[in-house]
Parts: C-alpha cells; structure tokens; sequence
C-alpha cells in the first residue's frame, strides 16, 4: 500500500497534496488507517442514478435586511445622513459650530427647520436658513460615521434650493476631518420656487471620515432641503444608485433569491413603525422617514442616528433581484408587531387594511400597467412585470394569534393570484414548544413554505446535518431563511465571523442539500455590517465607509451557490450519508447542463482525511478541480487588512483507476468538480 501510495501521490500546488491511486484494491466501503502516513482512508460511493429530486434553482440566496446600517450607510450609496431634515431631532448628523441653539446667532447664523405648508409627499420639513454674518455661519453634515471619499473619483452633489434672500453664493465644500478641502463648488440660487442644484465634486484625497462644509457669501436666508451627495461609480452607474462593491460582492454569490427588507424590520416595534413597503415606492423626495427597528433596540449597540429614508425601498429592491438573476421575496407584516417588542396586534375586524397592502404589492410588481400599481412601476421605469413568485406573510410570528390572521391573508391572496407561494414562520427558533405548534399549524393548513430560522453555536451545526433527515419528504417544504453559526466567548463583532462558525455551516449546508427535496431555499443571516455602526454580529459581509470583505462564512456559501448542481445524488459510507462519521460531512450533486459530478466535503477534524470515492454507474476518468477552502486556526478571520486570509484556491487532480482519491485537508470545505 505505501509503494502505491507513494507512485501515485500527485501533488497539486501547495494546497491539495496526496491524490492517491486505487490501483491496490480498496474495500469500496470502509475507513481505515494508512500505514503511509497518519491520515485515515476513508471510502465513499456516489450513485450516479438518478434520485429525481431537483436542487430547486432558489436552494442558495441572500436575505437583506436594514440592520447595521445595510441600507442608508451601506448599499444605498447616499453619503449624506439627514439629508432633507427629517429625522425626528431635525438637525442629527449636522452641526453649526459657531451657532447655538439658544441665541437669535446675530453673529452667526441659523438652520430654521419648517414645516411645509403642504408636504411633498412624506417630505415634511426643510431648512429655512438665516446668515447674520458670513463669515462665521457653517452647517456641517457628518455623513454616516464620516463620508467615504475616493481621490480623483466623481461625486454627484445635488441640492434644494428656494426662495434666496441676499445670499450671492453658497458653498459646497468636501472637507477631511482637519478642515483641509478636498473639494469644491459653489451655487447662485435665485429668488423663486424649489429647484435643483447640481454639481461634480472630485476630491484630491481618500478620506474615510470626510465631511460636507456649507458656508455662504452675503448675507439674508435660503431655504435648503434634499442635500445630497453620491458617487457615480454606482452598481451599474445608475444614478443616485447603491454601492458597487456591495453589490458586486451579492452579485458574485448568485444568489437564488432576495429576500427582503427582514427581518423583524417588518414588524416593527409597535404598529405604527412596521414597514409599509406602499411608502417606499415613487419619488424618493416623497419617501416618508421611517425610525429603524435597531435604532434603540440594543443598550450595548445603541444607535439613535438609524432610521430608514427608503431611498433603498421595494421598487429598487425588485430591480437588484432582477439584476441578480434572483426571485424576489418580499416579506410582509401580518398585523402583528414584532413579539419580541410589543406584539402589538390589530384586531381581526380591522385587518383589512394590511391584507390590501399585501395585494397591493402583487399588483406593483406583476401587475399590468393599467392597473393603478402596475402604473406606479411603470412610471418609476419598469412597465414589465418584475414576475414575483413568492410573497411572505410575517416574520418569525407565534402563537394563534399569528396563524388567525395568516389564514386570513392566504385566502384572500390566493383567491386573487392562485400561483403565489406564500412563506409562513415556525416561529424565531428552530425547536420548542413555539416551533412546534407553529409546524402543526402549518401542516395543518398545507402550508407551501416554513421559514426556518436558527443562530446557535458552531456545534449545533455539526450536530445538525441530519437535521431534515426525518421531515415528511411530501409534507411542507423549509426556507432556511435565516441561520448563523455564532461562537461562544467570542468577541462580539467581526471577530464571531471566524473559521469554526464558517466550517460548521458548511458541514451543516451538506445537510440542506442532501435533503433538497424537503429544503427549497436556503440564507446566511444577516447580510451586512458597517464596522462601526453594527448592531448584530455575526454577519456575512463587513463593510466601512471605504471598503467590503467577503467573511469565511460568505466564502462559504459562495462555494454553495456557485456550485448548486441541478439533480441530488447520493453520497454515503457504508450505505449511510455522511452527517459527520471521522468528522466528515458531504452532499454530491450532478449538473445537467454542464453533465458535472460536485461533491461538497467537508472535514471538520484536526486530521488531513484521504477520501476515496467511486461511482456506481459510469466511470470516471479524465481530471477534475477541486476547490479548497481552510485554516488551521478555527479563530481565523478575514479583514479589512487581509480580506484574503481565508478564501477559495483550486487545483486540478486527475483521476486514478476510475476514482477519485484526495486528501481531504484538515479543517477544510471542497468543492470537488469532474465531467461524467
Ligand atoms: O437577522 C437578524 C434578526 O434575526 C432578524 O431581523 C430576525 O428575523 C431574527 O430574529
């Protein structure tokens, strides 16, 4: 056996070494110990019969929630925080260093806030801005933790301008956080009604915590609203856009679906702070503010500068999923506010309202463009239909409560559109007395999809590959809509996003795929995290005012979704799957479009592990790839400074003997690809 091993060990690169021959006969289903070397044996066959259970093309997708700042602060690229004046304490995010509040400022000057006479829309309040002396008045805005500048690119400055009284000039300045300006422009606005100023700043320097510098010439009073500032380097340039490298980073995960906006974002802390996605479409000026639910939820993360300008609202939301081939899954609120907060509930007499919203939302993104939805979309720049398949009806809701009022909705959607599929909750936990009544509930009322939802240590993941071993194969389908390993001890923040938590959801994702035919979409949650105006943590990709990473978690599922296969194969050891015998976990798949065999692997143990495996059915020959992904160090992270630390390297190896023989590298996820 060692001669054997010896003559046809490839080393491939420096990261996958010891394929071995089969030439010398291997027991085609046991583990043994190599007298070679340390690493243990381990013999796996594939069936290549087929199972006829599809991999449904939504298995692997993103949920995007506006927590940690996602939305304003993140993917929607506005740099500006406040920017028209609404937020409850009109003036947060900017400053008036030389003024003060209690003062008429005759030596300075003052942003008045004043209502409209009549509102635009959900636009309430404006700057009504009075200069004493020029030479000492400055509104500054802060940006979002500071404005994230990059030198020579361009920024689009844009800004509300109406009824100008003796100021000659007003000056629009990008400052760094000295004062020094990076860049600059300046506006004549004119005596008369609401308009439009624009302008392109391009700033001399990188600044992760710039600043937006107003001063004035002359003195007398303007009124300013909507002041806003953007890079034009946006997700496919679209003005006024969201953020590129964001988006590039969701984009490469080809995701299955989005869902969207949450979360408990959904609900709401009380009623009236649910969202009501019908405010969030049309003009953005008219978009009404919105505090966030992670405003003040946390005492340890408190954020009261967070709340919700829906530039980033449903129609932008069903536009990325187009753009990233994804289906859409709006999720809706079903007149409960979240449990965990008030658990306001509106009375099943009065929940007509919130069903309409619901059949709203159908018209807005598949209606026709007569109706009045489908024009709305249609004017906004989208007359075809955005082909929305699933819709949700609550967020990690329970008790009756919750399926009195589902019930309600499920018929009158149904009725309407029969082809909607409709996601209802088990509950926020994936067991307990909440769990199991919700799926009794569920079961008994043939419900088409449960959203799972689960954030438990690394070992409940490892523990949990069989997990949907024993659901009923024809019964409710799952939507692993919201899971996340988080470590114990851990820090709290970046550092949970380690390789113990990215490796136990890989070795618990063989498992979702391995049941494919009971789990038909699948997400890492939550999505995104600003450094420094996170609430939640773990999450799948950080983010600063300059730059993103990918964690080893989203490699993780990067791995997954770019190599979902089409058709479930079997995978086992001695007749059985492998949910973590030798602390292995693996799922095979076969794509038919590309006629490729893909095996998942994963193995989770301190040890390299050499895997064997046959075929039954037709041989294998040829080369193949293999794709790696692994640390020695389970604390391991990704980085701001080293984004790459963990991340995806693939090699050929080539087939011996009609098998495939690879050593299985300690700690590691692979992604093993070969032409059958
Ligand atoms: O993903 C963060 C939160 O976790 C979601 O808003 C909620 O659905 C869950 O409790």
């Amino acid at each position: 056996m060692k001669q054997s091993f010896l003559k046809h060990t490839f080393f491939i690169g420096l990261i996958v070494s010891g394929f071995v021959s089969c030439k010398d006969k291997v027991d085609e289903e046991n583990v043994s110990e190599t007298t070679s070397t340390s690493n243990k044996t381990v013999n796996l066959v594939v069936d290549l019969k087929d199972t006829g259970i599809k991999i449904q093309p939504t298995m692997y997708g993103i949920f995007f929630e506006d927590i940690n700042f996602s939305a304003d602060g993140g993917l929607y690229a506005e740099l500006i925080k406040n920017r028209s004046f609404e937020f409850p304490d009109a003036k947060m995010g900017w400053k008036q260093p030389n003024s003060a509040r209690p003062s008429l400022n005759g030596n300075s000057g003052f942003a008045k806030i004043t209502n409209y006479v009549t509102p635009k829309g959900g636009n309430k309040k404006y700057s009504h801005t009075v200069v004493h002396n020029d030479d000492n008045y400055e509104l500054i805005n802060e940006g979002f933790r500071g404005i994230g500048l990059k030198q020579g690119k361009r920024y689009d400055l844009s800004v509300m301008m109406a009824h100008n009284e003796g100021i000659e000039k007003i000056n629009f300045s990008l400052v760094d956080s000295t004062g020094i300006i990076l860049a600059s422009t300046d506006f004549k606005p004119k005596n008369d009604d609401w308009k439009t100023y624009e302008a392109v700043l391009m700033p001399n320097k990188t600044e992760a915590k710039a600043m937006l510098k107003i001063t004035f010439e002359g003195t007398g009073s303007v009124d300013l609203d909507m002041i806003s500032l953007f890079p034009q380097d946006t997700w496919k340039g679209r003005k006024k856009g969201l953020r590129k490298d964001l988006v590039e980073l969701l984009d490469d995960l080809n995701p299955g679906f989005l869902r969207f906006p949450g979360g408990c974002i959904v609900e709401g802390r009380s009623l009236a702070q649910r969202y009501q996605w019908q405010k969030t479409v049309g003009p953005v000026l008219e978009r009404e503010l919105l505090i966030n639910r992670w405003n003040n939820l946390f005492d340890h993360r408190p954020a009261h500068d967070y709340f919700q300008s829906f530039g980033l609202g449903f129609f932008e939301y069903f536009q990325l999923s187009e753009d990233l081939g994804a289906e859409p899954i709006p999720i809706l609120g079903c007149g409960m506010a979240c449990q965990f907060n008030t658990g306001e509930l509106v009375p099943l007499e009065n929940l007509d309202p919130y069903v309409q919203e619901a059949l709203n939302l159908v018209e807005f993104a598949n209606g026709d463009i007569e109706t009045p939805w489908g024009k709305l979309r249609s004017e906004m720049g989208h007359p075809e239909p955005f082909n929305m398949k699933y819709l949700g009806i609550g967020n990690e809701q329970w008790g009756p409560e919750y399926f009195e009022r589902y019930e309600v909705f499920v018929k009158a959607i149904s009725e309407k559109y029969p082809d909607i599929i409709i996601v209802s909750t088990p509950g926020p936990f994936p067991d307990g007395d909440m769990f199991d009544y919700g799926w009794e509930q569920l079961k008994r009322l043939n419900a088409a999809l449960a959203d799972e939802h689960y954030y438990r240590p690394p070992e409940w993941f490892r523990a949990n590959a069989d997990r949907y071993d024993s659901y009923d194969r024809d019964g409710v389908k799952v939507f692993a809509g919201e899971y996340a390993a988080h470590p114990k001890g851990v820090d709290n923040g970046p550092k949970e996003n380690n390789w113990d938590a990215a490796l136990s959801e890989a070795a618990f994702m063989t498992g979702l795929e391995r049941n494919a035919d009971v789990v038909h979409l699948t997400a890492y949650a939550p999505l995104m995290a600003h450094e420094k105006g996170w609430q939640w943590a773990p999450d799948l990709i950080w983010f600063n005012n300059l730059e993103s990473y990918g964690t080893p978690n989203y490699y993780v599922q990067k791995l997954f979704s770019n190599n979902p296969g089409t058709d479930l194969l079997k995978i086992t050891q001695n007749g059985k799957p492998l949910i973590g015998q030798n602390e292995l976990f693996a799922s095979a798949v076969k794509d038919v479009k590309t006629n490729n065999l893909i095996i998942k692997a994963v193995n989770t143990s301190k040890e390299n592990q050499t895997i064997v495996i046959s075929t039954s059915g037709t041989l294998l020959k040829g080369k193949g790839t293999i794709t790696i992904l692994r640390s020695d160090d389970l604390l391991a992270l990704n980085s701001f400074e080293k984004p790459n630390n963990i991340t995806l390297l693939s090699e050929e190896f080539e087939i011996i003997d009609e098998k495939i023989v690879i050593q299985l590298k300690s700690q590691s996820m692979n992604v093993i690809k070969i032409k059958i």
